[in-house]
Parts: structure tokens; sequence; C-alpha cells
């Protein structure tokens, strides 16, 4: 059916063009949530060699809970956010001290830990553990209002529930990590926000606003008042 065959034709896109990078060389949780942490408000390029020397220095959950405040937050000196950073080492120490070292595997349990919302647990849950439970950032947003044009406005709560309802039927259970990390790179190639290039696409026969010539009208975002 067009489910299957949109997942088949993604996910023979991302491996013939996946992005190599350096959190994708395994699917360790530790790796999956920082680099997720860090590209929450940061750019894939800046984030690699901050990436880098963050493994170097705090290489294990362990090592992020016991390491010095200064240390961390100098780590961290140039992303922003220092929020992010002080939440890490707390969810560290909870990991260590509440969940001994070993990782919850649902989205639901990940939302537990400081600084985990529904976009990270989705990723965690998916490219780590092998859930089928989507992932949605701004990327999915985008992708998947211009497909089935989705009209609902993006900033409104409900809409993200509406947005997982439905990735939730789409997403492919056999690799659900992957069919994630697709969307990311769909979303961050062909399907940009202010020009996309959704006529070589390689999803372009399942985009139905750009068959409609509407692409740019998704996602929809709330109008601000003037
Ligand atoms: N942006 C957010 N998460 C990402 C990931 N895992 N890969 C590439 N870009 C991303």
């Amino acid at each position: 059916d067009k489910i299957h065959s949109f997942q088949i034709t993604l996910l023979d896109w991302y491996d013939h063009n996946k992005r190599d990078l350096p959190w994708r060389q395994d699917h360790d949780p530790y790796h999956v949530w920082i680099s997720e942490i860090m590209l929450q408000q940061t750019q894939v390029q800046t984030v690699i060699p901050y990436y880098e020397r963050f493994m170097a220095d705090f290489p294990t959950i362990e090592k992020l809970a016991s390491a010095d405040e200064g240390k961390l937050m100098k780590a961290w000196e140039g992303l922003g956010y220092y929020s992010r950073a002080r939440n890490l080492q707390k969810a560290a120490k909870q990991l260590v001290d509440d969940y001994h070292g070993k990782w919850p595997k649902t989205s639901e349990a990940l939302q537990q830990l400081a600084g985990i919302g529904p976009y990270t647990a989705g990723a965690i849950a998916s490219i780590a553990f092998n859930q089928a439970v989507p992932a949605v950032d701004g990327n999915a947003f985008r992708v998947f209002s211009r497909l089935l044009e989705i009209d609902d406005e993006i900033s409104q709560p409900h809409t993200r529930q509406l947005f997982e309802k439905i990735i939730g039927k789409i997403i492919s259970k056999d690799r659900p990590g992957d069919f994630n990390q697709a969307v990311m790179d769909l979303g961050s190639s062909y399907m940009t926000a202010a020009n996309p290039d959704s006529s070589h696409s390689p999803v372009k026969e399942f985009d139905q606003s750009f068959i409609d010539g509407i692409e740019l009208n998704y996602p929809v975002k709330n109008k601000k008042p003037r």
C-alpha cells in the first residue's frame, strides 16, 4: 500500500544518501542523547566538533554524572543555552543513582529524565532502542505537513499530538530510528523551510502540497496579530 511504498522510498534514499555524522556510528543511547540535546538549538556543522570534544572529555554517563561543573560549562561554551548542559548532568545523575546506569527504553519513561521532552525521548527510543515512536521536531512538522497538507497550526500544543498520531501510523516498524533520521535529512535537504527543492525530492510523488504547488504554505504557523 501507499504507506509501505513511502517507507521503502524514504529508507532507500536514506541508505544511499544519509549524512555521515559522528553520532551515527553506533546506536549507543548516550551518543544519541548528547547529540540530540546539542542539535536542539544548534546547527549540525557547529555541533560536530563540540560533540567530538564532549565524548573525549565525558565518555560515559558515569563520567558526566561526576564531572566538575566548571569543566562541563567550559565544554559547553559557545553552544549557549547552558540549562541544557546542567540538565544533562542532572539526568546523568538520575540514571546513575535511580536507574543503576541502565537506560529506560520507552518514550514515556525517558521523559522522566531532566531535559528530555517528547522529541528527544522519541529520538532516543527509536534510534537507540528500536521503538516505533515518532520524533517530532521542526523537520517532522514541516515534512509531514507538506506531504499531507496538514493545516493545523504547529504552535498549538494539541498539534504535536496530532502529528505524533499520524506519524505513528506511517513510521517504519522495522527501522523506526532510520525512518526518523531520514525525515530529519529530508527536512534539511529537499524539504527546507525557505528554499525547498521539492521537484527533486525522493518523495515528491507522495508530496501533496508540492503536487498542488502550495508547499510554502506549510507548516501553518500562528499568524501574529499586527
Ligand atoms: N537534527 C536533530 N537530530 C538529528 C540527527 N540525529 N541527525 C541529523 N540531524 C539532526
